[in-house]
């Protein structure tokens, strides 16, 4: 099985005949908007309902009556949700013997979900409730995909790019990339390093969380779309990495205004705040990354509330 230090990205034309002897998996909407059919054509519900051990189980039973095996490979085509799915599936059949290449169809599966191997479905109501890691995996990155897609897909992604762009301290954004398709193949080459270096989130890949803490509890309770979301988290837990004294004045007014121009940032409740306790990063007191040194600590759930409720 290969290592998360084979991971290739590549960015080309995606081609279904190119794929004729693969096992195709997409979503009943890309499978319609990208003509997506044949034998070796399964098809997901769109989006987010894909996300559960029912349609996992599904896939398992058609990669059996495939034989699927350690020459197979997988093809999934779709946004975050397909990844995610199609990644579990492949990670527990047979222990994870197949191939898998991701074919990322949103602006946010380009920059961030199709690398890096983290998989997860719902379950409960509980997003990403159960997962795993898979590495046996490429990517192929098609900007053609972007056409399609509408102006709130684009924002989600969005969300994601402006975490890379705070990330990396605007380095990924100042190299005259202008493009929005070679924003998001640099955003992913990113964090692929960064997997690469921390394949299971001990240490450095735990920053890749940035504005997930409150962007999850938001996701959840306002129904946002991720990435969204993710650009709400960025912009409150800047704030509160502020008022904990750990950025500059400058820093914080600099990058909260910027996201605050780009997003439309929702009011931040107790109910949500209240969420933000089903995050799987808290232990004692509840997880951030937070910047500008974007390392995991905790912060008590008083205090998060006693900072940023007004
Ligand atoms: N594993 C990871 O590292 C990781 C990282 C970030 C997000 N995620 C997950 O990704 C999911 C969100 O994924 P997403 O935002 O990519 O969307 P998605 O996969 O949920 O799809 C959203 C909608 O967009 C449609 N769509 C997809 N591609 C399209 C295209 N090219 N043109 C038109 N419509 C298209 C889908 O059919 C669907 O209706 C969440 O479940 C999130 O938890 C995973
Ligand atoms: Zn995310």
């Amino acid at each position: 099985m290969k290592n998360i230090n084979d991971w290739t990205i590549e960015y080309k034309p995606f081609n279904l005949s190119d794929y004729a002897h693969d096992s195709v998996v997409t979503d009943e909407n890309i499978a319609q908007l990208y003509e997506i059919d044949g034998d070796n054509v399964f098809l997901l519900p769109r989006g987010e309902q894909a996300k559960s051990l029912e349609w996992v189980e599904k896939l398992c039973k058609w990669f059996l009556q495939r034989k699927l095996n350690a020459d197979s490979r997988v093809v999934a085509v779709g946004g975050g949700s397909i990844g995610d799915t199609v990644g579990f599936a492949c990670s527990i059949y047979k222990r994870g013997i197949v191939r898998l290449l991701h074919v990322p169809t949103t602006l946010l599966a380009m920059a961030d979900s199709g690398v890096g191997g983290k998989t997860a479905v719902n379950m409960c109501g509980v997003k990403n409730a159960v997962g795993s890691y898979f590495f046996n995996c490429d990517t192929l990155i098609d900007a053609c995909f972007l056409g399609t897609l509408d102006e709130e897909q684009l924002k989600s992604g969005k969300g994601e790019l402006f975490k890379y762009r705070m990330l990396s301290d605007d380095a990924l954004f100042c190299d005259g990339l202008t493009r929005i398709e070679d924003l998001a193949v640099s955003c992913a080459k990113y964090k692929l390093e960064i997997c690469k270096n921390d394949p299971f989130c001990e240490k450095e890949r735990n920053k890749l969380n940035f504005g997930h803490t409150i962007g999850h509890a938001m996701e959840l309770a306002l129904n946002l779309p991720h990435g969204i979301a993710v650009a709400n988290g960025i912009y409150y837990e800047t704030l509160l990495a502020r008022a904990l004294g750990l950025c500059e004045k400058g820093y914080a007014d600099f990058w909260s205004e910027k996201v605050r121009k780009e997003f439309e940032i929702q009011p931040l409740t107790e109910n949500i705040l209240n969420a933000v306790l089903q995050d799987k990063k808290n232990l004692d007191g509840i997880g951030f990354v937070l910047p500008p040194r974007f390392e995991l600590m905790r912060v008590s759930f008083d205090k998060v509330k006693a900072l940023l409720l007004k």
